[in-house]
């Protein structure tokens, strides 16, 4: 293997979560990330970051642009990419997690980009392979390369991530990409509000260090980022919400509640939306105020630095964090 450089300012082996990650860390990411995005306009994409190396895609939960962009990102890094589809695989035959990754790990691969249910599911992954592992998702917990293709997105944007005040709307208590987002905020130096009915608001909130509101009109007052989350029914146990039609009437977001916000606030979704629930469909349209296709064009790059940024230090013992 070529001595490549080892990321000297990622300390980790792993990407678990934005809760391990400094802000100079964050950074570091995103300044690999803007690097690829010209790249990926150009017509010829071939990289070659992740020649020779082997990504194993392990998604236990159903997912469009996660999983469609850590393919994209690796193989256009040059990586041989396999996904491995649970529903097809021996975990139907009850295989454990552990029996799964010993024996994925048996077949070296470098990287497993890994989604689970289980909030902890992917920790419990990395410590037991000697691949770099990726957190695509577990459970309600993390989603850290989705916080950080929003930051990509917002910093393009507006030049700077710091300093603004970011409102979170709808069902924060089931969503990963509101944790991630708060966290990464958090440790950026942004102020997050965030916008829900009680029933939709984490049990600890007050120890999130987040302001909170159950009016749109108020939370959304004068701030420059406005991210919209999905009603997450498939985690819910029972109805959390009247009705969708009530839902949209206090909680979506239409022109009229978007007015209270900064005039040049970004309009913000990470996918997949349900129109007319939590977003008004104009508003998610909007040539000018909604960066939701930026996001997923963005995204892309993200995971290719993260991918880079991880195979980089394999080499490398120090790594082991
Ligand atoms: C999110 C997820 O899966 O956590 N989607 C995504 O990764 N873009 C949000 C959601 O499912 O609502």
């Amino acid at each position: 293997m070529s001595a490549a450089p080892t990321s000297t300012f990622y300390p980790h082996r792993h990407l678990l979560g934005i809760e391990e990650l400094s802000a100079a860390e964050i950074d570091g990411l995103l300044d690999v990330a803007d690097g690829y995005v010209a790249l990926n306009r150009r017509a010829e994409k071939a990289m070659d970051a992740l020649r020779g190396r082997t990504q194993i895609n392990m998604f236990f939960e159903s997912s469009t642009r996660t999983r469609t962009s850590f393919e994209l990102a690796g193989k256009r890094l040059g990586a041989d990419v396999i996904n491995m589809s649970p529903s097809t695989s021996a975990i139907k035959k009850g295989e454990t997690l552990i029996d799964t990754a010993a024996t994925l790990n048996a077949m070296h691969p470098d990287v497993l980009v890994v989604r689970h249910p289980d909030s902890g599911a992917v920790k419990l992954l990395a410590e037991n392979v000697n691949a770099a592992v990726i957190n695509a998702g577990d459970g309600s917990h993390e989603h850290p390369t989705q916080a950080l293709l929003d930051a990509l997105t917002i910093r393009r944007r507006l030049g700077k991530l710091s300093g603004l005040t970011v409102a979170i709307c709808g069902d924060i208590a089931h969503s990963r990409v509101a944790r991630s987002n708060i966290l990464l905020f958090n440790a950026i130096g942004s102020r997050v509000r965030l916008v829900a009915p009680p029933t939709l608001l984490p049990p600890a909130v007050d120890r999130y260090g987040v302001e909170v509101h159950h009016d749109m009109l108020e939370g959304l007052k004068d701030v420059d980022i406005v991210m919209m989350l999905r009603l997450q029914t498939e985690r819910m146990q029972g109805s959390f919400v009247p009705s969708e039609r009530e839902y949209f009437r206090f909680f979506g977001l239409d022109y009229e509640k978007l007015a209270v916000a900064k005039p040049d606030a970004l309009i913000m979704h990470p996918g997949p939306m349900n129109r007319g629930v939590e977003i008004d469909s104009e508003v998610a349209d909007d040539i000018n105020r909604s960066v939701i296709l930026d996001q997923v064009e963005l995204g892309v790059a993200v995971r290719q630095a993260c991918l880079e940024v991880l195979a980089r230090n394999l080499d490398d013992p120090a790594h082991n964090q």
